[in-house]
Order: structure tokens, then sequence, then C-alpha cells
């Protein structure tokens, strides 16, 4: 693993974090109040390759390396964690499951408007009985021949209201338990398909939560992903992916919370000196320096690993443990910097810790990333 950032990774880097100043900074309290979804942004994020960062560009990706992935997610969730969950999703859930697995045919007429941005895509294999446990799935694909006709309820779906495409994981032969589970790419103006409500949430309330309700949804064979049977491998190879995108996330609302309480620490007086020279303020910032910095280490070691091709289920889930509780203490930490300031929206740090709390949650909570790591270490 290389220390030192190339030169394309900064520039990378810097594109991003203008972009999130310029772009995203501007509104980011009033989408939050509002539930608005921040779609001119996100078309833009989409011009700028940051919706298929990693996709070869015969696909309409930017063919970038999983580091530049992490380091572009990280100053997008500074800013807007919403935006990142939007990104995170269509790039390592969606477009990645795709170009690794979907065939030629699928990835030329899906893959390529999703990676180049021209439409957003989602993952859905939540319901609301099978969350942490992802094999009880209950939505069913029964094969009918050339289709399969899918029924079911998923909940929680990311991008649920705004996607084109979706990918679906659902249960063609329970007698196989797992092995009998299929993923499917739906289109989202098929007949019996419809988007459901819409959450109305703690944190990331810029980004769109939906239920999404299937009814007889005739599904051509040829939107089946891989083998009879291939669903639940696929999901589960796609999350170990997914995970460095929200362990990034993550990171990001972290380190921007992070960069804020450093600010105010530096100006703010108490006692007649800056509260940063109270050492119990001090201390604080260097835990948070330090937590983030070895957040980041483990972010790049899972998407280093990434890119050389090797297993990363157990770095993943390491990098996604341990950022999203470096994110929760460094934005609650950083609220207390803030004193009553920090209690109120116009200094964002209240924001960063509603965002933060998600992180722990979806794409398998942190006791979840547990099973999986202490599975790998005990194999
Ligand atoms: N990587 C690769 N394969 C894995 C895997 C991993 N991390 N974890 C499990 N598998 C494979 C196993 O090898 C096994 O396959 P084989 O039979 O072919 O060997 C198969 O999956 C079943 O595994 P288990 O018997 O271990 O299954 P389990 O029922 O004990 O559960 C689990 C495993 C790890 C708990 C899994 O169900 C899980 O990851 N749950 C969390 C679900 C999740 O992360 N959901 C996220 C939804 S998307 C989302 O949230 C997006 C968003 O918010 C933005
Ligand atoms: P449960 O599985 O019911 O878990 C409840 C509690 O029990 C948790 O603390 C959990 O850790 C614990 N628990 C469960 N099993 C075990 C065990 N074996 N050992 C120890 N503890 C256990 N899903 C998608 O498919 N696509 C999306 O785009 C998506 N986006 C989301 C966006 C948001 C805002 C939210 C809130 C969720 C999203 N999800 C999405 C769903 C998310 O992945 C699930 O909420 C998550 O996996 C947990 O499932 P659950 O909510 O059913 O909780």
């Amino acid at each position: 693993m290389n220390f030192n950032l190339s030169e394309e990774q900064l520039m990378i880097q810097q594109a991003a974090r203008d972009f999130a100043q310029n772009e995203l900074l501007p509104g980011v309290i009033e989408r939050d109040r509002d539930q608005k979804f921040p779609a001119e942004q996100v078309k833009k994020m989409g011009e700028m390759g940051l919706l298929g960062m990693m996709v070869d560009p015969k696909y309409g990706g930017a063919g970038m390396d999983s580091v530049s992935y992490v380091l572009a997610m990280e100053e997008i969730a500074k800013i807007d964690a919403s935006a990142a969950v939007v990104m995170s999703v269509n790039n390592s859930l969606v477009c990645a499951g795709l170009e690794k697995f979907a065939s030629e045919e699928q990835k030329v007429k899906y893959l390529t408007p999703l990676a180049s941005g021209e439409v957003i895509g989602a993952f859905a294999l939540s319901e609301p009985e099978a969350g942490s446990d992802a094999t009880s799935q209950k939505t069913t694909a029964e094969d009918k021949g050339d289709y399969y006709l899918l029924n079911g309820i998923k909940n929680w779906i990311t991008n649920g209201g705004t996607a084109s495409y979706y990918i679906v994981i659902a249960q063609t032969d329970p007698e196989k338990k797992h092995k009998g589970i299929n993923a499917f790419i739906v289109e989202r103006n098929w007949e019996g398909f419809e988007v459901g409500t819409k959450e109305d949430k703690l944190g990331i309330r810029g980004s769109d939560t939906h239920s999404l309700i299937f009814n007889n949804v005739k599904v051509p064979k040829e939107n089946r992903i891989g083998e009879d049977g291939f669903g639940f491998n696929f999901a589960m190879a796609v999350l170990n992916g997914g995970r460095i995108g929200i362990a990034s996330q993550a990171l990001g609302i972290a380190s921007g919370a992070y960069e804020l309480a450093l600010k105010y620490a530096k100006t703010r007086k108490a006692f007649k000196t800056e509260i940063i020279n109270h050492q119990a303020i001090a201390f604080k910032l260097a835990d948070m320096a330090t937590q983030i910095t070895a957040a980041r280490m483990l972010c790049f070691k899972a998407a280093c690993e990434k890119d050389e091709g090797k297993d990363i289920s157990e770095s993943g889930a390491m990098a996604k443990l341990y950022a999203s509780q470096v994110a929760m203490d460094t934005t609650i930490e950083a609220v207390q910097i803030h004193g009553g300031y920090g209690y109120v929206k116009e200094y964002h740090v209240e924001r960063l810790m509603r965002d933060a709390k998600i992180t722990q949650i979806y794409e398998g909570t942190s006791e979840i990333q547990k099973i999986v790591i202490s599975r790998s270490i005990s194999k």
C-alpha cells in the first residue's frame, strides 16, 4: 500500500472539494430541513464522472481507482452526506455490481447510462422482515419460462423515488434457501411496479428513501443477473465493495465535523482565551484527528485490496465498522465543542451528528460487520 497520493488522485480530491464547497454547501441546510433531493447537484456530479467513478470508460465510467473514490466520497460527505449516499449507492452497489456480473447486453443497455450519470440506480435487498437476516427474502420471482413474475415489498430503498433502474433481489426457489435467490434489473416504468411511501428520517434527509411495491411485474429472463440462484452471492459480493463507500461517507462526516470544530475552537474565546487553549478541548480534537486518520487508513487499505482483486469482505467490514463509530464519536464531540451554537442548524455540526447515525445501520449494521469480521478471522 502506497501512502503517497498520485497527482491524479490529488486532482480528483481537489475537484470534489471545490464542487462540495461551491455546489453542495449552498442550500444544504434547507435541503435537510425540507427533505429535498439534490437533483441538480447530482446531475452535475454525473457530468463530473462522480457517479460511475470506477467503471470502464467504454461503459460510460471515469475509469478511476478505488482510492480516488474514497477521496472523492470523503470530500462530498464532509459537506452533504445525502449527496454522498446517492453517489455511494450508484457507484458501488449498482454500477460495480453490473460491471462485474452483468451480461454484455445488460452493460450496454443499463450500465452505460448509469455510469455516465444520465440516470441513477437503486439496490433493493431489504424488506420489512428481511434486513440483517437478508436470506429471509419474502419477495418472490416465479419462473414463468421466458419471464419471471415479481411480487412483494422492499423497504428503505435509497434513490427509491428518483432511480430509473433498480437491482431487485427476490426468492425464486425457497427450497434451495439462499441458493434459490435471484437478482434482477427492473425498469421503473414497468407495469405493476410502484414506488411507495417516502421515509421521514433523522438524518441524510436530502436522500430519498422509499418502499417499493411489486405486483405481478413481468421481468424478462434476460434481466436476471448471472446464473439461476446467484442472487444472494451477488448481493453479498456487491455489499463488500459498498461498505467501502459507506465507510468513506462516515469518514467524510467525521472529518467535516472535525474541521468545523477545529476552526471554531481556534476563534471562540472563553475565560479570556481561545477554547483550544483549554486542554479538555484540545484533547478532544487530538482524539478526533487520530481516529479520523486511522479510519482513513482502513478505507485506503480496503480500497487498495479491492483494486488488487483481493477478498475485501474483512477489510471492507472493518473500515465500515470503525469509520462509522468515529463518525458518531466525532460529531457528538464537535457539537460539544460548539457549545450552544452546536445545537442550532446554521453551524452544521448538529446535521452531521444526525447524518452520522445511519452509517452504523445501513449496508449491514455494526453488529453484522462484527459477524462478518469474526467469521473471517476464525476461518
Ligand atoms: N462476502 C461474500 N459472500 C458472503 C459474505 C460476504 N461478506 N457474507 C456471506 N456470504 C455468502 C456465504 O459465503 C454463503 O454463500 P455460499 O453458501 O455460496 O458459501 C452465503 O452468503 C450465505 O452466507 P451465511 O450462511 O453466512 O448467511 P447468514 O444468513 O448467516 O447471513 C450475513 C450472512 C453476513 C448476516 C448477511 O445476511 C448480511 O450481510 N446481512 C446484512 C445485509 C445488508 O448488509 N444489507 C444492506 C442492504 S443495502 C443498503 O443498506 C444500502 C444503503 O443503505 C445505502
Ligand atoms: P434488523 O435486522 O431488524 O436489526 C435490528 C437490530 O438487531 C440491529 O441492531 C441489528 O444489528 C441487530 N441484529 C440483527 N441480527 C443480529 C445478529 N444476528 N446478531 C446481533 N445483532 C443482530 N436496504 C437496501 O436494500 N437498499 C437500500 O438502498 C437501503 N437504504 C437504506 C437507507 C436508510 C436511510 C435506512 C434506514 C436503511 C436502508 N436500507 C437499505 C436498509 C438497511 O440495510 C437495513 O435497515 C439494515 O440492514 C438493518 O436491517 P433492519 O432495519 O431490518 O434491522
